[in-house]
């Protein structure tokens, strides 16, 4: 821990990194995976479950959490950490994503975004300052930038629009955010799937020497391989010592391919979304609980996890609940997936720091392949 953002760069293996950002409310190992608690829950978790397996933060959304319980609010309340029991390092998406994917009638324009929440149909206003704000009320400690994410595909126009409208509230959050040591306002890098739009929105941004870097934009629907590219253009030109933060992504593979190109940081709902829909992640590949064939297979999900949902439980029994749709069902399955995901980045890190990470990366890959089911 330190009273300072701080991130240190402890090995690296290829452009493979291993580090640590230490910052007031703890220390996150790198490569990490935050699990995704929108709306102050990590769905179908207690907080401690959360922690336990190794998670050293979490990510919350400013959009959910002003429509809901609003962000003066969670001031009032203490802030998220004590409002949600949660007092480790959070990191908040600013708000822009989820107003295209959920929001009604959204409108942008130089000055921000406006929209009318899906809650209750009340019209919001939100500026890149007011994202700051938000963020700053609701406690976070690493606030991301408010940006115009695109969907692919697009005009080459409209892409570049959106970078260019995003670098201008890049300059804006960050004035708002102002000098603030024990906690960080991440740029995102848009660009859509231009490597040399990539290349210009993370040059700017790295001109700005914020404390950490995301790449937005992507898993938006275009193919793997050019998720990878567009990493390709843009880790090469981000500073070597801040962290790197690819938002919303992804699969295991798609993390073991992008730690092999420079990534730091990931969140996404897989896990806990899948959990929640009878499908578990498992070492040796994805099982679909819904499916007849486990209906009497007695084996657990990872005779060799140290997680009870992988370990104690049968597939015959998880079946039943998910065939039966009790919320236990979603409960064990979220808490084998979260456990599988946070085991993947430890056994990632360990392999950097020992200088294997290839040989691992293709090991992990092979047996999620061979598969047992
Ligand atoms: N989550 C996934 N992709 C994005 C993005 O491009 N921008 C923001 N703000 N959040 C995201």
């Amino acid at each position: 821990m330190s009273d300072q953002f701080i991130f240190r760069l402890l090995a690296t293996d290829g452009d493979a990194r291993r580090g640590e950002i230490s910052m007031p409310r703890g220390t996150i190992r790198t490569p990490a995976f935050m699990p995704v608690g929108t709306a102050a829950t990590v769905k179908a978790m207690y907080m401690d479950q959360v922690r336990d397996l190794g998670a050293d933060i979490i990510l919350g959304n400013t959009y959910h959490l002003m429509l809901r319980p609003g962000a003066e609010r969670m001031a009032r309340l203490g802030g998220l950490h004590a409002f949600a029991r949660w007092p480790y390092p959070i990191l908040t998406d600013s708000g822009g994503f989820q107003v295209m994917s959920l929001a009604d009638l959204r409108k942008i324009t130089e000055k921000g975004v406006t929209f009318r929440s899906h809650v209750d149909g009340q019209v919001f206003e939100m500026s890149p300052e007011r994202s700051i704000e938000i963020q700053g009320l609701l406690g976070s400690d690493i606030q991301m930038q408010l940006d115009e994410c695109i969907a692919l595909p697009a005009e080459d126009a409209e892409i570049e629009r959106a970078m260019e409208l995003s670098l201008r509230w890049a300059e804006r959050c960050k004035s708002a955010f102002g000098d603030q040591p024990g906690k960080a306002m991440f740029g995102i890098v848009q660009g859509g799937d231009k490597p040399h739009l990539r290349e210009r929105s993370a040059q700017a941004l790295a001109a700005m020497d914020l404390k950490g870097y995301a790449v937005g934009g992507l898993a938006v629907g275009e193919p793997q391989a050019v998720m990878l590219e567009m990493l390709e253009a843009t880790c090469p030109v981000l500073p070597v010592g801040k962290p790197r933060y690819l938002m919303g992504v992804g699969t295991p593979d798609d993390i073991l391919q992008s730690v092999a190109r420079g990534i730091d940081m990931f969140d996404c709902v897989m896990p806990t979304r899948a959990g929640r829909h009878g499908l578990a992640y498992t070492r040796r590949g994805k099982i679909n609980l819904k499916n007849a064939r486990h209906a009497e297979d007695m084996r657990p999900l990872d005779e060799e996890s140290d997680c009870p949902a992988a370990r104690d439980y049968s597939r015959a029994y998880l079946h039943h609940l998910v065939k039966a749709g009790e919320s236990l069902a979603g409960m064990l399955l979220t808490w084998n997936n979260l456990a599988y995901y946070q085991s993947l980045m430890q056994d990632i890190r360990n392999a950097i720091e020992a200088g294997r990470f290839a040989k691992r990366s293709a090991e992990i890959r092979a047996a999620w392949e061979e598969g047992d089911i």
